[in-house]
């Protein structure tokens, strides 16, 4: 039979990394090139069907302002799933994505589905984290960068997305809802 699932879910990652822009997209589809950074944090809801189930995510679009930080808890508290976001031309913002995840590991909801985005994939030409070592000819430089086999290793699932562009913004919501526990 046809399932309905309310899922809570939460964007964390840094300033500017695209949380806003990923949820704008997703949502309304629509992009602006000068998003406001986000106060505290902004709710969301968008449905999407998988398989033989609706799934209804209420989806949390937190700030990532440090001042912020103590706030997280509130929303990936209970939450099923999290999108922990960082910008690939932004290698800092990368770094902060991975204390997320170790946050999350800590202190989140252990069943928690969670996806690595490497947001802003149009902007090839400032790239600076490199989604798998192995297509670069020099590990050397990437080795500390690769986001996949960081991915796999602590249980996420990778993709990298453009909020600008649409791409792979449905892909990983629609991701996310695949893997949700079916009650
Ligand atoms: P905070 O709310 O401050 O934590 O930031 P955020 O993670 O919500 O980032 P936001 O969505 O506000 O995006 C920051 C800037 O990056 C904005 O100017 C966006 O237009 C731009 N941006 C977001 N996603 C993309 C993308 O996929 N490609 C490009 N080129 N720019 C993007
Ligand atoms: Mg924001």
């Amino acid at each position: 039979g046809n399932k309905n699932i309310n899922a809570k879910l939460v964007l964390l990652g840094d300033v500017g990394a695209g949380k806003s822009s990923l949820v704008l997209r997703f949502v309304k589809g629509q992009f602006v090139e000068f998003q406001e950074s986000t106060i505290g944090a902004a709710f969301f809801s968008q449905t999407v069907a998988v398989n033989d189930a609706t799934v209804k995510f209420e989806i949390w679009d937190t700030a990532g302002q440090e001042r912020y930080h103590s706030l997280a808890p509130m929303y990936y508290r209970g939450a099923a799933a999290a999108i922990i976001v960082y910008d690939i031309t932004n290698q800092a913002s990368f770094e902060r994505a991975k204390k997320w995840v170790q946050e999350l590991q800590a202190q989140g909801n252990p069943n928690m589905v969670m996806a690595l985005a490497g947001n802003k994939s149009d902007l090839l030409d400032g790239r600076k984290v490199a989604p798998e070592a192995s297509i670069y000819p020099s590990p050397l430089l990437f080795e500390s960068y690769e986001a996949q086999t960081y991915a796999q290793e602590n249980g996420l699932f990778f993709m990298e997305t453009s909020a600008k562009t649409a791409t792979n913004v449905n892909d990983i919501f629609y991701e996310i809802a695949k893997r949700l526990p079916r009650l």
